[in-house]
């Protein structure tokens, strides 16, 4: 008989876009304690890409569904666009299966709270939406440092989610499924914020995590982003509600490469993660100056990610071990990013009312 601890989770892939073709290598390639049983994704193309990518074990359905209900998993990761995420994860916790998910859960606060509600109702299902800073070994370091005082009482937080340039017009598109730069990017640089500053310490009320925020952004490259609402930089100010700060620069339209950086403020220090984000140590040193290759994407800076958030949800199931993400940790920081979102798009700032909700009409 198999035991728990020699047994492999067998599980079905959502999406099979720019991160899903990855986690499909990482599923397939890099997870002993993982079996890819099936993958699914409606577009053209993807069930050839399936077949030329893929272990021919794993079945191919173009309809999510069908993968959902006979796929022969008991774990499911979503890769799919923003907006198709709440009704997958919906129906893959009425069906018994564990669930992870890509950020953000959704493009608005009332859809992710329904699917946070859903996923607290199961506690006997895993569900995890895993930052992928959070699983990168320089935030964690940074993390012990903090956690052991070295820093001082942590107070503020900068942070940069910065793209390249796309000259094919993704970030148009994408834009249209992805809730904006704010709800998009920003969950990130949110999330890393929450992970660092102890938003809940002092309150009064414990429901209330934040009391304002503010954004402002641009369409410096990207103008047709303006008809759906959206910026390719975007500037945000948050107040939490025990007088903590998070700031932080979002953007598209980098020339060098990609771009992600956060500073931690402490009363006895600070500290920087990814100051420049270099892909490795060689220095050209020429006539120009000094010069380094710059990550070309988030997918490259944070590859390590992607493989320890799946160890971490394989493990958790297989083990029956806690997950150091809980859904609540998602819903913050959705509630954060859409009111973000929501202020870029009316010029306003947005309040967070007793319950701890954002305030927007
Ligand atoms: N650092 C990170 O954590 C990180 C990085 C990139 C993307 N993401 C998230 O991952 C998700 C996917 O992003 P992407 O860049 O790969 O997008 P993408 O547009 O490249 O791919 C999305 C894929 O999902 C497929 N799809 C749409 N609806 C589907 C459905 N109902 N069932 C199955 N497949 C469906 C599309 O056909 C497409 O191939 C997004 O939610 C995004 O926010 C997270």
């Amino acid at each position: 008989m198999t035991s728990a601890t020699d047994r492999k989770l067998k599980v079905a892939l959502f999406g099979l876009g720019r991160l899903g073709a990855i986690r499909a290598n990482i599923l397939v390639n890099l997870q002993p304690d993982i079996e890819l049983v099936a993958a699914s994704d409606p577009k053209p193309g993807a069930e050839q890409w399936a077949a030329q990518n893929l272990p021919p074990t794993v079945q191919f359905f173009a309809d999510p569904v069908e993968c959902l209900e006979k796929g022969g998993a008991e774990a499911v990761l979503i890769s799919t666009a923003t907006a198709t995420h709440a009704p997958l994860v919906l129906k893959a916790l009425d069906l018994g299966l564990h669930v992870m998910c890509e950020k953000p859960i959704a493009v608005d606060v009332e859809t992710t709270k329904k699917v946070v509600e859903k996923a607290k109702s199961r506690p006997e299902l895993k569900f995890l939406v895993p930052f992928c800073r959070r699983y990168d070994d320089s935030y964690r370091s940074l993390k012990k440092l903090v956690e052991a005082g070295e820093l001082g009482e942590i107070h503020a937080v900068d942070s940069t989610c910065l793209d390249q340039q796309d000259p094919t017009g993704f970030f148009v598109t994408f834009s249209a499924q992805s809730g904006g730069i704010f709800v998009d990017m920003g969950v990130h640089d949110i999330d890393i914020a929450r992970y660092y500053l102890d938003v809940t310490k002092g309150l009064s009320n414990p429901k209330k995590q934040v009391n304002k925020v503010f954004a402002l952004g641009q369409t410096a490259v990207y103008t047709d982003l303006n008809k759906y609402g959206d910026a390719d930089n975007g500037f945000a100010l948050v107040e939490f509600a025990n007088g903590k700060l998070l700031t932080f620069h979002l953007g598209r339209t980098l020339t060098n490469g990609f771009e992600g950086a956060t500073r931690v403020f402490g009363t006895k220090g600070s500290a920087v993660v990814n100051g420049n984000s270099f892909v490795n140590r060689v220095e050209v040193r020429d006539q120009h100056g000094v010069r380094t290759a710059t990550t070309p994407d988030a997918f490259v800076l944070y590859e390590k990610s992607f493989v320890n958030d799946l160890k971490e949800f394989a493990t958790s199931i297989l083990h029956d071990k806690p997950l150091t993400l809980t859904p609540d940790d998602a819903l913050e920081a959705a509630k954060i990013a859409t009111a973000l979102q929501y202020s870029f798009r009316k010029g306003v700032p947005v309040y967070f009312d007793e319950e701890g909700d954002p305030i927007m009409e």
